[in-house]
C-alpha cells in the first residue's frame, strides 16, 4: 500500500506562531507499495511524529497524507486512526497488560468485533510466524523473556494483518541474535505477504541490510530519500556531521582508503562486493600499505 505525504507540517503545541513550534516542516515522502523503507535521524528529528501522522493518531497541521488509493488525511480532517496501518511503538512490551499473551494479542481484534474463534486461529498463525511457542500464548506476558515479550507485542499488531507496518525501533535493547531473528522475521513476513514496512531505527546496519530506500530526517525536515548504497557512499560526511552513525563497512573502507594512494571505488556496500574490489585492487596495484 503506497503512502504519499505532501507538504506535511505539524506542531504539537497549536498555540503561538513561532517558527520553533513546528516539529515537521513541509515533509514530502513517497513510500511505494510493498517496499521496505527506513527512517533515520537524530533524536527529536520527528521520526515518531511522522509515524503517528501516517497511522492517523494525529492529523497534519498543513498538507496531506494519502494512504493507498482512496484514503487521504488533510489538515482539515479529524484525526482518523487507519486500521490498515499497524504501528508498533518503541518498547511495545510496556503496553502488555492482559493475563495471558493470547488475551493481549486478542485486544485489538476484540475491539473490531472479531469472534474468539477467528482471533485464536489468527493469533496462533502470527505466533508461529514470529517463532513464539504455542504454549506461550497461555502464559502471562510477564513470564516471557525480553525478546519473546517484544514478539508478543508485535503479534498484537500483526494479528490485524495491516497492509503497512511501522516499527519504531523494534530491536532496541535486544541482544544481537534476537535482533537479527526479529528483523529476519519481519522481512520474511513482508516478502511473503507483500506488505509495506517502515522501519524507524538508529541502527544503520539494519537500515542498510533491509531497506529499498532510507529517509533521513533532520530537525523536522526530510533531507534525503535515497537507496542505502547511494546514501552512505555519497552523503557519508553529511550524516557524520549530523551526528549519525554509518555502517561498519563504510567506516572500514574509508579507513583503508585513507592509507592508499588511489582509493578503492565500490558501487555497492554488499560485503562480498567490497571484498572483491579490495582483492582486485591489491592484485592490480603495487600497494604500499601504511603511511
Ligand atoms: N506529545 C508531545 N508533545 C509535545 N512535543 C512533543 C510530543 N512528542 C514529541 N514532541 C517533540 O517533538 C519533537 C520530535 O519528536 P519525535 O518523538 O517525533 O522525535 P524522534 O525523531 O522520534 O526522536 P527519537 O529518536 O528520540 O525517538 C521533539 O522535539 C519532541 O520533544
Ligand atoms: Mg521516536
Amino acid at each position: 500500500m503506497q503512502i504519499i505525504a505532501k507538504d506535511v507540517s505539524y506542531r504539537y503545541d497549536q498555540i503561538g506562531s513561532e517558527e520553533s513550534n513546528w516539529i515537521l516542516h513541509q515533509v514530502n515522502v513517497t513510500i511505494p507499495s510493498h517496499s521496505f523503507v527506513s527512517v533515520i535521524g537524530h533524536t527529536g528529528s520527528g521520526k515518531s511524529t511522522l509515524a503517528k501522522l501516517i497511522k492517523g493518531l494525529i492529523r497534519p497541521a498543513a498538507g496531506s497524507i494519502g494512504i493507498g488509493e482512496q484514503k487521504k488525511s488533510n489538515c482539515d480532517d479529524k484525526a482518523d486512526v487507519n486500521n490498515e496501518v499497524g504501528l508498533v511503538f518503541q518498547y511495545p512490551e510496556h503496553q502488555l497488560f492482559e493475563m495471558t499473551v493470547l488475551d493481549d494479542i486478542a485486544f485489538g481484534p476484540k475491539q473490531l468485533g472479531w469472534s474468539m474463534e477467528t482471533i485464536s486461529e489468527k493469533a496462533e498463525q502470527v505466533a508461529r510466524a514470529l517463532g513464539l511457542k504455542r504454549e506461550s500464548l497461555q502464559q502471562s506476558p510477564f513470564h516471557l523473556s525480553g525478546g519473546e515479550k517484544r514478539k508478543a507485542a508485535l503479534a498484537g499488531v500483526m494479528v490485524m494483518d495491516p497492509e503497512v507496518l511501522i516499527l519504531d525501533e523494534p530491536a532496541a535493547g535486544l541482544d544481537p541474535v534476537s535482533r537479527r531473528s526479529l528483523m529476519e522475521l519481519i522481512e520474511s513476513w513482508r516478502k511473503t505477504a507483500q506488505k509495506t514496512v517502515i522501519l524507524i531505527t538508529h541502527h544503520m546496519e539494519d537500515a542498510l541490510a533491509y531497506s529499498d530506500e532510507i529517509i533521513v530526517m533532520d530537525k523536522g525536515k526530510v533531507l534525503y530519500q535515497l537507496p542505502p548504497d547511494q546514501l552512505f557512499l555519497e552523503h557519508e560526511d553529511e550524516l557524520i556531521k549530523m551526528g549519525l552513525d554509518i555502517p561498519d563497512q563504510v567506516k572500514l573502507l574509508n579507513k583503508l582508503n585513507r592509507r592508499l594512494a588511489v582509493p578503492i571505488k565500490v558501487e555497492s556496500l554488499k560485503e562480498e562486493h567490497i571484498l572483491e574490489k579490495i582483492a582486485e585492487y591489491y592484485k592490480k596495484n603495487e600497494v604500499t600499505y601504511g603511511s
